[in-house]
């Protein structure tokens, strides 16, 4: 059987934590990053200008060839509910939806989705009312200092969207990605359980 794209991304992502979990001692980060900002002006021949579809809205920015998608999100768009944490696609705080599919977004350039739609964290709620997966979280108290609750609510919503939710065990192999330093696994759990039967 193929390995699907999910799969494949679970996998690498694991397998990166697991080396880096390993080698005790050392940190988790690189300097092989892409670049943080672009306040550096870059040369024009290294400009682009990026239009998506940002939570329902038409979104047009220049950016630097190298800017992450991450980056275009919080540093060009306004958007600063999708965090950074690693910077490094080892914790899933910057899980967005990209068409539909989970994505870590400093992994990719914003180059590179010219015309996607893009959901974030701030296109989930309709007005007043709450995603019932963000409702979930506050019932089932799936948040502690919050950091990586947007990336695990993005990642929740596609878990469920994908059918990852047979059993316990199933929805935590398919939120294995997603890290939360505070330890809320359980209750995240919980939350998409509940969320995943009511949908
Ligand atoms: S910020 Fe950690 S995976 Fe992107
Ligand atoms: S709630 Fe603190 S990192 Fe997850």
């Amino acid at each position: 059987m193929s390995e699907t794209f999910d799969e494949a991304t679970t996998l690498k992502r694991r397998t990166f934590v697991a080396a880096s979990t390993a080698a005790a001692g050392l940190p988790l980060l690189t300097s092989d990053r892409l670049p943080t900002s672009t306040t550096t002006p870059a040369p024009a021949d290294r400009l682009s200008t990026v239009r998506l579809t940002v939570n329902g809205e038409q979104r047009t920015a220049q950016v630097d060839n190298r800017t992450s998608l991450l980056d275009l999100l919080r540093e060009h768009l306004d958007l600063p509910g999708t965090k950074k944490g690693c910077d490094q696609g080892a914790c899933g705080a910057c899980t967005v939806l990209v068409d539909d599919r989970r994505v870590n977004a400093c992994l990719t350039l914003a180059v590179m989705h010219q015309g996607a739609r893009v959901t974030t964290i701030e296109g989930l709620a309709r007005g007043e009312q709450l995603h019932p997966l963000q409702q979930a979280f506050i019932d089932h108290d799936g948040l502690q200092c919050g950091y990586c609750t947007p990336g695990q609510v993005m990642s929740g919503v596609a878990c469920i969207a994908e059918g990852h939710t047979g059993s316990r065990e199933e929805i935590r192999e398919w939120m294995s990605g997603n890290l939360c330093r505070c330890g809320a696994y359980t209750n995240i759990v919980s939350a998409i359980e509940q969320t995943a039967k009511e949908a």
